[in-house]
């Protein structure tokens, strides 16, 4: 067998869920290994749009001011156009990635974080060099081959891809981030649903300075609408913005049950040329790539010591930009209950509720991607184009919108709700950052959930609900101001009360003595060191003044109380053992 390696936690993968893991694992003290397969990090530019959940994420692990120093910044996203090509002629705009001033305030009132848009080929290096500092033993070049769990651990056979050596690493347990084509989903035997490669799209990346077209109406995300024939295509592109203004990619889409398109130099200039409409445009070319659009997601992500995280989990196509963002976010719930596992503060059974709370978010996320996805068959059907089966139809078909007859003035205002549909794709905030966990890492109140009073996909409403994410409110003194968000603790519990509530806060300081765990108490008021300046936190915490909003360390509310307890240390300590599976 030879040398056996030990860790606390092996990781496979470092793309956003692997290193994401790693990173949040290592701040919370937990040794750790991470592998991938690879040289080093993802080669081509992948996910991008980073929402305001992930944004809060990366702020927690102290690293949002990294990754905002390389993305694209919130300003800069969204004016998302419609067009016959890049320079040519327009078919519409709508304001995207809450850009748009009504949806601007929405996103600043709901998070001290807003949107950015990071490729990957920039995201993951300062999620590994982060993790790596912390703590995580990360090797590149070893492939995950296969495991074997008992009672106490997981082995894993790996291979150094360098030296053609295989080993063993001997963890407690194991976290497949490996991707869409999950090996150690498979070797787990992960419950799936829906299906694989049901569309496929290609990558052009190139470089060209655009910003000429740009700088009117910054934005992301071009799309054009350009019969694709050639390469068997769906009759609309993208061009994506990777670096402002000089780094772009195309995406194409191409029937996969056919031929799989081939493509040279020659040919992607043209497909360049074609999209921005400049015939004579200096490209350079970097690359190109072909990739599976999927519907498939996991009812399942643990088997005993295995977890499985990211796409590994969950497989669905980039509308929404929905993938690496959620494979952070399932990295930031399972890493805290890892760790207070193998810190001693909770029973195994806390790990359960990895998969109780995340499988259903892997469901809604791939369902609704795809859904965003079929959404562009209203814009197409507005624009009249649908059926076209040559190039010369589209082209002309495509002129319809701006027929001088009562037929034309119908399709103009059907194109306009179409594209103003496209919300719940572009200013989807509910979606974004409404995720909602039911588990018993989670103690109801036996109040019911309040009721959204907006479309809870494209709006997100706050509550102190437990389940929910914690609201954002700005607290702070006279020199200081920051978020609830910041003021809870990453790497433990918090409570939040008020004045009248501070006997709360003495029974805590006992409760983590017993239990062995972190519990930091914020109390809120005026002359304390911490006051709710704009008198937000009042209106959003749905308690009274002497209740209490006790937040796990995702910043998801874990249990709260209305009012000051009979007996606050014991009706915490029996919240707290019930949520850390403590019996
Ligand atoms: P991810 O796939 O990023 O990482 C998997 C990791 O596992 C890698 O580090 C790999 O080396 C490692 N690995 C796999 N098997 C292994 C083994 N046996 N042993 C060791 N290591 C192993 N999304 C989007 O929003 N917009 C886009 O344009 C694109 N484009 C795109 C292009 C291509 C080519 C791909 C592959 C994917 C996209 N995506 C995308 C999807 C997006 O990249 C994806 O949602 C996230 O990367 C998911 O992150 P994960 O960490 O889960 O997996």
């Amino acid at each position: 067998a030879g040398h056996v390696v030990t860790t606390e936690v092996l990781i496979v993968g470092s793309g956003p869920a692997g290193s994401a893991a790693a990173l949040f694992l290592s701040t919370q003290g937990i040794e750790n290994i991470m592998i991938t397969k690879y040289r080093w990090t993802a080669n081509t530019p992948r996910a991008h749009i980073t929402n305001q959940r992930t944004m809060e994420i990366l702020r927690d692990a102290g690293i949002e001011d990294q990754v905002l120093a390389e993305a694209t910044p919130h300003e800069l996203m969204g004016d998302t156009v419609y067009c016959e090509s890049m320079s040519g002629e327009e078919i519409g705009r709508r304001p995207t990635w809450g850009t748009r001033p009504d949806r601007r305030a929405d996103y600043e009132l709901a998070s001290p974080s807003l949107p950015c848009d990071i490729p990957q080929t920039l995201l993951e290096p300062i999620l590994v060099k982060n993790a790596t500092k912390r703590g995580t033993q990360t090797q590149f070049s070893t492939e995950y081959l296969s495991h074997v769990q008992d009672a106490e651990g997981v082995s894993v056979r790996v291979r150094n891809r360098l030296t053609g050596h295989d080993y063993t690493i001997r963890a407690k347990y194991l976290i497949g981030a490996d991707g869409a084509r999950s090996k150690i989903a498979e070797d787990i035997g992960t419950p799936f649903e829906g299906a694989m490669d049901i569309g496929g799209s290609m990558n052009i990346t190139f470089k060209a300075d655009l910003a000429h077209l740009a700088a009117e109406r910054p934005s992301i995300l071009y799309w054009v609408f350009q019969p694709g024939a050639n390469i068997g295509g769906l009759g609309a592109g993208l061009i994506r913005c990777v670096r402002p203004w000089s780094e772009w990619l195309i995406v194409w889409g191409f029937d996969i049950n056919g031929e799989e398109p081939t493509l040279d130099d020659d040919e992607a200039i043209r497909i360049v040329r074609n999209m921005t409409g400049i015939p004579d445009l200096e490209v350079e070319i970097t690359g190109y790539s072909l990739w599976g659009n999927n519907e498939q997601w996991a009812t399942h992500m643990q088997n005993g010591r295995v977890f499985i995280a990211g796409d590994a989990a969950h497989r669905h196509p980039p509308s929404h930009g929905l993938g690496s963002n959620t494979s952070v976010q399932d990295a930031y719930n399972l890493a805290w209950k890892i760790a207070a596992v193998i810190h001693g503060q909770a029973g195994a059974e806390l790990l359960e509720t990895y998969s109780v709370e995340r499988a259903p978010v892997a469901k809604q996320i791939v369902q609704r991607a795809n859904q965003s996805s079929r959404d562009y068959k209203r814009i197409f059907d507005a624009l009249g184009v649908t059926g076209a089966t040559s190039n010369e139809e589209y082209l002309e078909l495509l002129k319809l919108r701006k027929e001088p007859t009562a037929e034309g003035a119908a399709r103009r205002t059907e194109l306009r709700a179409a594209l103003d549909y496209k919300d719940y794709e572009f200013n989807a905030q509910g979606t974004e950052i409404g995720q909602f966990y039911q588990s018993t890492a989670v103690v109801t109140d036996g109040l019911d959930r309040p009721e959204m009073t907006q479309d809870p996909l494209l709006h997100h409403q706050k509550s102190t609900f437990p389940g929910l994410r914690l609201p954002h409110a700005w607290i702070g003194d006279s020199r200081r101001k920051y978020s609830t968000h910041d003021a809870a603790t990453g790497t433990g519990f918090t409570l939040f009360t008020g004045i009248t509530g501070a006997p709360w806060a003495e029974a805590a300081r006992e409760v983590a003595l017993e239990l062995g765990i972190e519990l930091k108490s914020v109390v809120i008021g005026e002359g304390l060191e911490v006051q709710d300046l704009y008198g937000d936190w009042l209106h959003q915490r749905e308690v009274a003044e002497d209740g209490i909003v006790l937040v796990r360390p995702d910043k998801h509310i874990a249990w709260r109380a209305q009012s000051l307890a009979a007996d606050p240390k014991a009706a915490l300590t029996a919240a707290l053992s019930s949520i850390l599976g403590r019996g």
